[in-house]
């Protein structure tokens, strides 16, 4: 009795001891999926860069020739190939039927991503179309492929922001208090800049990052912005 019973819970516990090891096996097997998948989704994640100034975007990655398209401070970057000192860059935008060059950040807002020269407009692919309800404009999703040079961009947007922010409290102080971004929309401080920018003595190029800096933190667009 006693031998059986023994016997019995030795039976039991070889059993047991013997569906261990798969257990354990699958376990470890669970393990090392969740891994290769944590892994595979690190890979997947978009690496994403800010242009920090005007960039050319050209269709080989050796800057031959004039490039196709200029990108603008800011814009938002996917990286899909690095080679060299060069990236393959995707960017998404909206335009206009009628005005394909110019692609802009968002719909019905002139925050200028891309100026694609004449005759280059074959090279956006077609997203979605939307129809702004307040002016009945169709607006045309689009995204745009290119080779830009590395130099040019950063992957951080803050340290664009502060550059921007930097010139805006001390070159647009001078005459008058520093204005609230979110007092204007992004297209009035297309506006404004018309006339403000060449009042602080600033290159173009800076007068446009104070401008985008702006736009970006505007009453119709704060939020919007992808950190
Ligand atoms: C050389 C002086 C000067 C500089 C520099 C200057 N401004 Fe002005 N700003 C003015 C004056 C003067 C006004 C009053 C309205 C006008 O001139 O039309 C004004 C008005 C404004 C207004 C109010 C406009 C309105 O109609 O509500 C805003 C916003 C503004 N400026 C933003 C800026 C920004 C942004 C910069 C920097 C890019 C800047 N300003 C640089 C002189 C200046």
């Amino acid at each position: 009795m006693r031998l059986f019973t023994f016997g019995t819970n030795r039976t039991t516990d070889g059993a047991f001891r013997g569906r261990a090891p798969y257990a354990c096996l699958a376990a470890i097997l669970a393990a090392l999926l969740l891994a290769a998948f944590e892994k595979s989704a690190g890979a997947g994640e978009p690496d994403i860069v800010y242009a920090r100034g005007t960039l050319g975007a050209w269709a080989d990655p050796d800057g031959a020739g004039k490039p196709f398209a200029k990108l603008f401070v800011a814009t938002r970057l996917r990286v899909i190939e690095r080679r060299g000192g060069w990236l393959r860059v995707e960017t998404r935008g909206w335009n206009r039927e009628g005005a394909e060059r110019v692609v802009y950040a968002f719909p019905g807002k002139r925050i200028l991503t891309v100026a694609l020269r004449r005759a280059e407009t074959g090279r956006l692919n077609a997203l979605d179309s939307i129809v702004d309800p307040e002016t009945e404009i169709t607006w045309n999703g689009v995204a745009l492929e290119g080779w830009i040079e590395d130099r040019g961009v950063t992957p951080n947007l803050a340290t664009i922001w502060e550059a921007a922010w930097d010139l805006f409290a001390t070159r647009c102080t001078v005459c008058h208090q520093r204005r609230i971004p979110h007092h204007y929309t992004a297209n009035q401080w297309v506006s404004l800049l018309k006339v403000m920018g060449p009042r602080t003595g600033l290159p173009k190029e800076r007068q446009r990052l104070i401008l985008t800096y702006l736009q970006h933190h505007a009453r119709d667009t704060a939020g919007e912005t992808k950190p």
